[in-house]
């Protein structure tokens, strides 16, 4: 039985009372799931991650910043350190998302300095890569996902698989006017991804999850979750309700284990 992750980046959304009230709630909700079969992480905004790193057993919930700096420190105004995240005990750093990409202009370049800077202080890398409509339409998906794997993860040495996973979210489907992809389509593309990783990092790429994301709902998780490439979902709006989240995640878990 593969593992199942399954994670939420809340993006701009929840200020600190809503976030500790939404991951309080969650972790009440999801205590009976077997943590041996399943991870749960949550990604708020940078303002919430003191006070949550304080209250939230990452046992049950492991916490994530969205974003983070290549540098300890220096001329990086409005950056955030490895180190200032070192001091509050989180175990994921999210690097590349489509809008980190997209809206403020971080390229492969950076995403490979950003991956090393992870892995040297302590955390795991999730990396997102995803190919635009434009790209998808002139049949450059697999050479995209490639490019930003290998680049992405360029120099890194077999044994750094176990401290890496993947996101991926093609950036067509994200956000209010995304569509979600085919689980078909994203099936595939996994398979594309795998494939890389295991050209990347030898029979070690095969421990790194590759999560999918984008419009994610309760309609169609279920269909990707069993799909063999899929390790789980990285979810946006439809986990920002802890009691909808909760269902989606019970549902695709009973989903998954009816499927073997
Ligand atoms: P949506 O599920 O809202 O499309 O967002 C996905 C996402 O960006 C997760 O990082």
């Amino acid at each position: 039985m593969k593992k199942l992750y399954f994670g939420s980046n809340l993006k701009m959304y929840k200020n600190i009372r809503e976030t500790m009230d939404y991951l309080t709630k969650l972790q009440e909700l999801t205590t009976d799931l077997d943590r041996d079969e399943i991870t749960l992480f949550i990604i708020p905004s940078y303002t919430s991650l003191d006070r949550a790193s304080w209250q939230i057993d990452q046992n049950q919930i492991r916490l994530g910043a969205q974003n983070m700096c290549w540098e300890e420190r220096g001329q990086f105004t409005g950056e955030i350190s490895p180190l200032m995240l070192q001091e509050l005990g989180l175990q994921i750093v999210e690097l590349g998302h489509s809008e980190r990409r997209h809206v403020f202009g971080e390229t492969d370049e950076m995403m490979e300095k950003k991956v090393k800077a992870a892995l040297s202080h302590g955390f795991t890398a999730l990396l997102c890569i995803g190919e635009t409509g434009e790209e998808k339409d002139f049949g450059l998906s697999d050479e995209v996902l490639r490019k930003q794997l290998k680049v992405g993860f360029f120099g890194l040495k077999p044994e750094d698989a176990k401290n890496l996973w993947v996101a991926y979210e093609p950036v067509w489907a994200i956000g209010v006017n995304g569509k979600p992809a085919t689980v078909e389509y994203a099936q595939e593309k996994h398979h594309v991804i795998k494939e890389t990783l295991k050209e990347l990092f030898g029979e070690a790429g095969r421990q790194i999850p590759v999560l999918y994301g984008g419009s994610v709902n309760p309609g169609n998780a279920n269909g990707l979750i069993v799909q063999p490439d899929i390790d789980g979902l990285f979810v946006g709006r439809s986990a920002w309700d802890a009691g909808k989240f909760d269902e989606l995640i019970r549902d695709a878990i009973k989903t998954y284990k009816d499927s073997l």
